[in-house]
């Protein structure tokens, strides 16, 4: 075995470079915890990026991957699988949607969820009406789509020229909205909650009131509930919170605990806009993938895992208010349930990296000042208490 070292070493001059990465190896997780390659042990409060909701080394979930390693692992989608019916009627029954179609990742999901805004305009009038609106600091992926209707111009700039047709409103403000709105427009695409752009969930008001604008204009409302759904709020899906239903939902990350799998789902008149040979994927929703989804929503049924959310999340919200209320440099926070932020008045790098090398706690950060908290959802209070404490313990240095 490398040392630690020796692997940084490797991985630096072999893989492709396109994020500067923390220097810690991890090698196996258990629980809320994840241990490196030298021993050391973590408390995780990033989840892999609110990916790891049933948290590591669920014993139910493994057996349930390696029995179907056993079994299938692939068989492309000229034919049907069993885990996809299974996993498709889950997602179904948990979101009251009518169609889903099973992707590779996040991104392939908005990418999808874009084509079938596309498709829906190309019904009505042969496309005219292809103009989407997304919001400023959002956050839907990297390929050239997603990165179309992600407003943050750091990451596009560089790969312009992208989509056409697509316009900036400012999220939660309804006006801002309602002026770009043009005969022109077949869909408007937003997160429930903002994750990378700083943890702001919508305001109720703004989300009904894009809801109202999407009926009166024939619209697609597209909500992107990749980081923000799967529980993470205490209900399934964030909307579910607001009596707002979208015409698309996309999902991933907690979709498959660890293995990549993603989806987007259509309701009503966007459930029947594609038809055969409008969107493909050789991967997407094979066997062993959908495997892992159908077990994931089977044992958050079963662990009323929502329930254990809306309590867990409401105490970590009150430890970070208090936390708030007690250092100057943190000037809010915000979020539902365990998706939660705390912005600061400084640049966050400096904490999040003292936590993870002098504390061992994972915390991520959403954009320059805020630290996002997107632990596994099976986090406990007690695991609440210790990340506190860790965390002050570096809030009391110089930073
Ligand atoms: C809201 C949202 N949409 C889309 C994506 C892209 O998903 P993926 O990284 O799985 O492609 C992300 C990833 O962080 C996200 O947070």
């Amino acid at each position: 075995m490398l040392s630690k070292q020796e692997y940084i070493e490797k991985a630096e001059s072999k893989i492709y470079k396109t994020y500067n990465r923390f220097p810690v190896v991890f090698d196996h997780g258990d629980g809320v915890r994840l241990y490196d390659t030298d021993g050391q042990e973590y408390l995780d409060f990033g989840a892999g990026i609110a990916v790891m909701g049933l948290g590591y080394n669920d014993p139910e979930f493994n057996t349930a991957l390696k029995e179907q390693v056993d079994k299938l692992l692939h068989t492309s989608n000229l034919f049907y699988n069993v885990p996809a019916v299974e996993a498709g009627e889950l997602i179904l029954k948990a979101s009251g949607m009518d169609k889903v179609f099973f992707t590779n990742s996040g991104t392939e999901a908005v990418e999808g969820a874009l084509k079938i805004a596309r498709r829906y305009a190309y019904n009505k009038d042969g496309g005219h009406d292809h103009e989407i609106i997304a919001m400023n600091h959002s956050f839907h992926g990297r390929s050239l789509g997603a990165l179309s209707v992600t407003g943050n111009d750091h990451y596009q700039e560089p790969f312009k020229p992208l989509l056409p047709g697509i316009q900036f409103a400012d999220f939660n403000d309804l006006d801002s909205v309602k002026a770009l709105v043009n005969h022109k427009t077949c869909a408007i695409i937003m997160e429930t909650i903002q994750g990378e752009g700083g943890i702001y969930p919508a305001e109720e008001e703004f989300l009904k009131g894009v809801r109202a604008l999407c009926d009166e204009h024939d619209m697609l409302l597209i909500l992107d509930e990749i980081q923000c759904g799967m529980g993470r709020t205490g209900t399934m899906f964030a909307w579910q919170k607001y009596g707002v239903k979208p015409d698309v939902m996309t999902v991933a990350k907690a979709l498959g605990n660890g293995v990549p799998v993603g989806a987007f789902l259509a309701a009503g008149k966007a459930a029947t806009a594609m038809s055969p040979g409008d969107h493909g994927t050789t991967y997407g929703g094979n066997p062993f993938v959908t495997a892992a989804a159908s077990k994931v929503l089977e044992l958050f049924e079963k662990r009323k895992l929502v329930d254990h959310v809306k309590e867990v999340g409401e105490y970590l919200a009150e430890k970070l208010k208090s936390l708030a209320d007690r250092y100057d440099i943190i000037k809010e926070q915000r979020g539902m349930g365990l998706i939660q932020g705390l912005e600061f008045s400084v640049p966050v790098a400096p904490i999040v990296s003292k936590a993870l090398s002098e504390q061992k706690l994972v915390l991520i950060s959403a954009g320059t000042n805020i630290i996002r908290f997107v632990p596994p959802l099976v986090i406990e209070k007690e695991d609440v208490d210790e990340m506190i404490e860790k965390l002050e313990a570096v809030l009391e240095q110089p930073l």
